[in-house]
């Protein structure tokens, strides 16, 4: 089994990465950490633990930073709702966070850890930049990160930034340059990791609790993309989880990404050297297409391990 960590904003993507990497025996969970992103911490938080009671993930959780580390916060409550989470209802928390924050908990398990450990970040880089600052030793114990973030040919926030990036491009930047593995699950895959309205239908029907919230979650979430022209929702996070789980699945090439850190069109935004001008190894396998119909079914296979219905 891969040890990995969960750290995300969740977000209606992250909470489905989150339940499709709980539903996959492959994947051991040592601890689940928020970010700001979405929402504010304190809802993002909220959200990661009201996901884990549903799914009955329980593993240590921890709160993550307050802000980015440098630029501003945004939020998206277009896409997600003034709750970060909005759409069905959820259960109330059932356990407590740790007494410790995001940076100090990753630390933590990745020191405990015989092997190393696989993080998987989902929103803005923040925590995960900051726990290599904080802790450079521990790199190598980090076997890779498999983020979802950035796009090497176009951003959603703006023309050039996906969001997860330009909320915190300092800090995507220290993960980029960092010299860990990293499997990019950027808008080149992501935005093809596309679930229709006839598989929301499909999930529904597998009947138990996660599944009818998944279903809901996708509704919601596809509503806002149904408003700019995409015919399903991306979900984009869960891309992220999949690409370890079935890489074959997945068409990708290994580049070298730096991140625009400023710039008056550009900040954001993930340059990818295609042409070799700067001669430096790659960086990044970043992921540049997707078997939809197999992503689909890798989702349903893990949401079916919830029950019967
Ligand atoms: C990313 O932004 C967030 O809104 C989603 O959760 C995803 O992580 C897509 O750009
Ligand atoms: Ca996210």
């Amino acid at each position: 089994r891969i040890p990995i960590i969960l750290d995300g904003d969740p977000g209606h993507d992250d909470a489905i990465a989150w339940v499709l990497a709980k539903g996959s025996p492959m994947l051991d969970i040592r601890g689940v950490t928020s970010v700001c992103g979405n929402q504010t911490i304190e809802k993002t938080t909220y959200n990661a633990q009201r996901i884990c009671t549903l799914i009955d993930l329980h593993v240590p959780t921890a709160m993550g930073r307050l802000r980015p580390l440098i630029s501003d916060p945004i939020i998206a409550p277009t896409v997600h709702g003034e709750s970060g989470l909005d759409g069905p209802a959820l259960p109330e928390p059932d356990f407590e966070l740790e007494d410790m924050d995001a940076v100090t908990l990753m630390a933590k398990l990745i020191q405990e850890s015989d092997e190393p450990i696989t993080l998987v970040p989902t929103g803005p880089l923040t925590n995960v930049a900051a726990l290599l600052m904080a802790y450079p030793e521990l790199k190598e114990k980090i076997a890779r990160i498999s983020l979802m973030g950035g796009g090497v040919q176009y951003g959603n926030w703006t023309p050039a930034a996906e969001f997860n990036i330009l909320v915190d491009p300092e800090a995507a930047a220290v993960v980029f340059e960092s010299g860990i593995p990293i499997i990019m699950a950027g808008l080149d895959v992501t935005e093809k990791a596309m679930i229709f309205p006839e598989d929301f239908e499909r999930i529904r029907a597998l009947g138990n609790h996660v599944a009818v919230i998944v279903a809901d979650w996708l509704e919601f979430f596809y509503q806002f993309h149904r408003s700019l022209g995409y015919e399903g929702a991306p979900v984009h996070d869960a891309v992220a989880v999949a690409a370890l789980l079935r890489p074959e699945i997945m068409e990708s090439q290994d580049l070298y990404v730096q991140v625009e850190t400023a710039g008056d069109f550009c900040k954001g935004a993930t340059v990818a050297d295609f042409n070799g001008a700067l001669g430096k190894a790659p960086n990044a396998k970043v992921l540049m297409g997707i078997d939809r119909q197999a992503f689909v079914d890798l989702l349903a296979e893990a949401i079916a391990t919830y029950g019967e219905g």
